[in-house]
Formats: structure tokens, sequence, C-alpha cells
């Protein structure tokens, strides 16, 4: 009965110690932990086009219309929002360089690799004037996404 008594107590010290220490610092050393509903995430459009050239944006999700912008060079729009529990929150970005060089892409989608890339918080696209680049954040590199489509 004795020892019965000690292993329970054992137990109840264990389990008000040791879980809640264990999943407080998993959260934040792991990031896929993380529910990607909970995080503010804020989506950058980059002029980085030579020449002082502008570049024309045209943002917006099924809910929402960022509106049309016209970036300097140099410059760029952002905004921020949170994803729906259904994982269906998409953004997508017309953008136009001169009159016949444009491209049309996915800013934001439910993407766990993108999600990676934008470090849990900030997408960041940048046009530049071979292609539309996304920084991967994780790896500190731009990577080439979209090639311009030319002819309209
Ligand atoms: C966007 O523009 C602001 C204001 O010029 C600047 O502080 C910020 O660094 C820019 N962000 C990016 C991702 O280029």
């Amino acid at each position: 009965m004795i020892r019965i008594t000690y292993l329970m107590a054992l137990v109840l010290i264990l389990a008000f110690s040791l879980p809640t220490h264990i999943s407080a610092s998993r959260i934040y050393t792991t990031k896929e932990h993380i529910f990607p509903e909970f995080i503010k995430w804020h989506i950058y459009v980059v002029n980085g086009l030579s020449n002082n050239q502008d570049l024309f944006t045209h943002c917006k999700s099924t809910e929402n219309d960022v509106g049309i912008h016209n970036i300097l060079s140099g410059s760029n729009i952002t905004w921020s929002f949170r994803t729906d529990f259904a994982h269906s929150t998409l953004f997508w970005c017309y953008v136009r360089k001169d009159h016949d060089a444009s491209s049309t892409f996915d800013v934001f989608w439910y993407y766990h690799p993108l999600f990676e890339k934008c470090n849990w918080k900030n997408c960041i696209w940048v046009a530049k004037d071979d292609g539309i680049y996304l920084k991967d954040l994780s790896k500190s590199v731009d990577e080439l996404m979209h090639e311009w489509y030319s002819g309209m």
C-alpha cells in the first residue's frame, strides 16, 4: 500500500513537472510545431529593377484586393494577414515592368517549404531585370522563381 502511494506521488510529480517544460521549449526550437494559423504573415513585393524602372503591381486574394500600385525602383509594398483555418488562404500578384513584360504568380499559399523560406513571418518577393525572385531567408539567398513573360 505504501509503495503504491509513493509510486503515484512520483508519477504525479513527473506529470506536473516534465511535460510542461518539454512542450514549452519545443515550441521555440522546432518551427514545425507552431501552427501557421497563429502567425501574422507579411508579404513584400520589392521593385529591384535597374534604371529607375517602375513596377506596376496588382495583388489580391479571393477575399482581399491589395490594390493597384506603381512601385518606384528600390521601394516596396507590404501587407499582412493571418491564414484561415481551412488552409485555403492564397494571395497572388500580377506585375508588369514595361509594356510587354509581365508575370502572374502566387505570393502566399499554405506550403511548409514556403513558410521556411519566409522564415515563418516575411515572404519577400523581388522583381529583378531577369525575373521574379523569392528571398530564401533560411539560406540568405534570392531564388529565381518566375521568368518575365513577354508579349501581350
Ligand atoms: C521596404 O521599404 C521600407 C521603406 O523604404 C524599408 O525600410 C524596408 O527595408 C523595405 N523592405 C524590403 C523587404 O525591401
